[in-house]
């Protein structure tokens, strides 16, 4: 089926920056096989949005490209092969190329392989379901990726998580909590830190307090740190091994802190720790589908939802990218229809 139509969309003409995002006309995405047209209500922002329009990430898509890897919208149109989904659903987008190699969603329309969608839970808003799919499902991989076949980590171990008031350090919070584990949350906002609290995390400190490997030290003894989820990197880096204990393991998620100055590979060696890196991309879309219904189970299980930061009209997505790069409290979304 062919749509004629005309949608607005932010578009990307070149690798400068979010800031030169344009919001334009242009025609209506076409569902190929397998695909469904979705009518975009909600999208979600994340970082690597940010990275892929500075070209800082693998992906090079061609130009003008779409952001926009989240959201929420409703099933117009659908092309042949597609049987999970019926025009009228209303449907959430697990991780995959829309945004990335392809047209996102900071857009009316986009185009999604249906493998990729997935009903609203039952009871969860659409703004919790925006932007909850793509950190969550990173959390995931990042709290389970040590053991084959992946599996949460004991209960009673100790978890950090660094950025933990964004999107993934969020999710990270509330999946540890799910599991049983201790949860050691950093964050450089107080007001934030006390969310965080709230959100059940044992212990939260600011990163940039002095002698902060002490106090989580004294706060945890006689444990140590089993798993740390790193958001940030940046000079705390080296601080986060030292931290571990016998065995303990870094996923190394982001990269918000910048690079690590100096690292010493011994550091390493006495304690057995371990370093591995947490790639979102690499989930198919059945195992995102799987991992995804467990995650919402857990958080059922908890009593919590994904946490919304701000929700900003869509004409505003370059505030809303603003709002990301302060620090958000959870996730930042933008309407895109009401
Ligand atoms: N590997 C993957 O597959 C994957 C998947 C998703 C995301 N990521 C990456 O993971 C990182 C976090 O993603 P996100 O969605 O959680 O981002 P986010 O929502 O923007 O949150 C990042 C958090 O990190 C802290 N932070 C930000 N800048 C910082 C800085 N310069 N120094 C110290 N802390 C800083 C902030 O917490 P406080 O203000 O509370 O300190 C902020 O809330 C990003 O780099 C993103 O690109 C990677």
């Amino acid at each position: 089926m062919v749509h004629n139509g005309q949608m607005r969309a932010w578009l990307m003409d070149s690798y400068d920056g979010v800031e030169k995002l344009r919001l334009d006309e242009v025609p209506d995405p076409q569902p190929g096989p397998g695909q469904a047209l979705l009518q975009v209500k909600l999208a979600a922002l994340n970082p690597a949005d940010a990275f892929l329009a500075q070209g800082m990430y693998p992906a090079k898509p061609p130009l003008p490209h779409i952001l926009g890897r989240d959201g929420v919208g409703e099933v117009i149109a659908v092309a042949s092969g597609v049987e999970n989904v019926k025009v009228g659903d209303t449907v959430g987008i697990l991780r995959c190329d829309a945004g990335v190699e392809v047209w996102g969603t900071l857009a009316e329309k986009a185009a999604i392989p249906a493998a990729s969608l997935t009903s609203i839970p039952q009871g969860w808003s659409l703004e919790e379901t925006a932007g909850a799919p793509l950190v969550f499902l990173t959390a995931w991989q990042a709290l389970t990726q040590w053991t084959d076949p992946h599996a949460p980590p004991a209960t009673g171990s100790v978890l950090l998580v660094t950025g933990a008031s964004g999107g993934v350090g969020v999710a990270s919070v509330l999946l540890g909590k799910s599991m049983g584990l201790v949860v050691v949350a950093l964050s450089r906002s107080q007001e934030k830190g006390e969310k965080l609290k709230q959100l059940g995390a044992d212990f939260v400190f600011s990163p940039d307090m002095p002698n902060l490997r002490k106090a989580i030290a004294a706060a945890l003894f006689p444990k140590r740190i089993d798993l740390v989820v790193d958001n940030v990197a940046g000079p705390a880096f080296n601080d986060l091994i030292a931290m571990l204990g016998y065995g303990g393991r870094i996923s190394v998620v982001g990269r918000s802190g910048g690079s690590v100055p100096e690292f010493n590979t011994a550091t390493l060696f006495f304690r057995r720790n371990r370093i591995g890196g947490v790639a979102v991309a690499d989930y198919t879309p059945q195992a995102a589908q799987t991992a995804w219904k467990e995650i919402v189970g857990r958080l059922d299980g908890l009593g919590r939802r994904p946490v919304t930061d701000a929700i900003l009209p869509f004409e505003q997505v370059k505030q809303a990218f603003g709002r990301l790069t302060e620090g958000p409290m959870g996730k930042v979304l933008v309407r895109v229809a009401p």
